[in-house]
């Protein structure tokens, strides 16, 4: 395994959070960040332009170009439409092999044919064994603000990836913004999540009145 900056088996301290992206889920995950401490920068086409959005999520964080964003990262999270992820990786690829990466997106309608998960084409993009957990895929932004159920249980958060080190930092990591890590497998074993996405928005809207606050749990 190649050497990281941060050693993060157990967090002996709050890692870094570069978030890419400046959407609903950058937003969330970056509020939920910050309420636990850790330092958040978010990277954004046009940080210039988004004062409303550090005023509204906290200005403690810091708003950058992508570069800079990866950089004030130990563990960056990458919330861009699925159909940006591609050529955003590989521009930075040298730069994200460095940390560990947090794929959040859905490859709505764009699934790789081949079978493999969205979070493997991230990750295979970047190259050079890059420590890639595909991660909250199945949380809707708007559930982040309480993750406690309506049955007082912890949000379940699905996550997959090879990397053990990595799956353990990111486990903890879900654990300190108040949800449940459910450990999903594989990379490879990734593409259920995706494809559990489009069905989970299908019933949120036909039983729930698509307020995307549904959630799959295992029970
Ligand atoms: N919304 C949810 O509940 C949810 C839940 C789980 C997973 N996801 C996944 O998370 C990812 C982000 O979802 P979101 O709802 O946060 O999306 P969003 O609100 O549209 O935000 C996406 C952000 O990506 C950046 N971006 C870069 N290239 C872009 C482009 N070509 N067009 C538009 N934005 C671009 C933008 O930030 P700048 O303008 O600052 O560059 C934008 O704010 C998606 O892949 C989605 O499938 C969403």
């Amino acid at each position: 395994m190649k050497a990281l900056e941060p050693t993060m088996t157990t967090l002996a301290r709050k890692p870094r959070i570069g978030i890419l992206g400046t959407g609903n889920m950058a937003f969330a995950l970056g509020k939920s960040f910050l309420a636990a401490g850790h330092f958040v920068a978010f990277g954004s086409r046009r940080p210039e332009t988004k004062n409303e959005f550090h005023a509204a999520v906290g200005t403690e964080s810091r708003i950058y170009g992508y570069q800079a964003a990866i950089d004030a990262g130990e563990i960056v999270i990458i919330t861009l439409p699925y159909q940006s992820v591609a050529a955003t990786a590989r521009k930075f690829s040298d730069s994200l092999r460095n940390k560990l990466i947090i794929d959040i997106t859905n490859p709505f309608g764009a699934q790789p044919n081949n079978g493999d998960s969205g979070a493997q084409v991230t990750a295979s993009i970047i190259g050079g064994g890059a420590r890639v957990i595909a991660a909250f895929k199945t949380n809707f932004a708007a559930t982040f603000e309480n993750p406690v159920d309506s049955t007082g249980e912890p949000r379940e958060v699905h996550y997959a990836g090879d990397d053990e080190e990595g799956m353990e930092a990111i486990a903890e990591l879900i654990q300190g913004i108040g949800f449940k890590p459910v450990n999903c497998g594989t990379l490879a074993q990734a593409v259920a999540l995706d494809h559990m996405v489009p069905l989970m928005i299908r019933l949120d809207d036909s039983e729930h009145g698509a307020v995307h606050k549904s959630l799959w749990r295992i029970t």
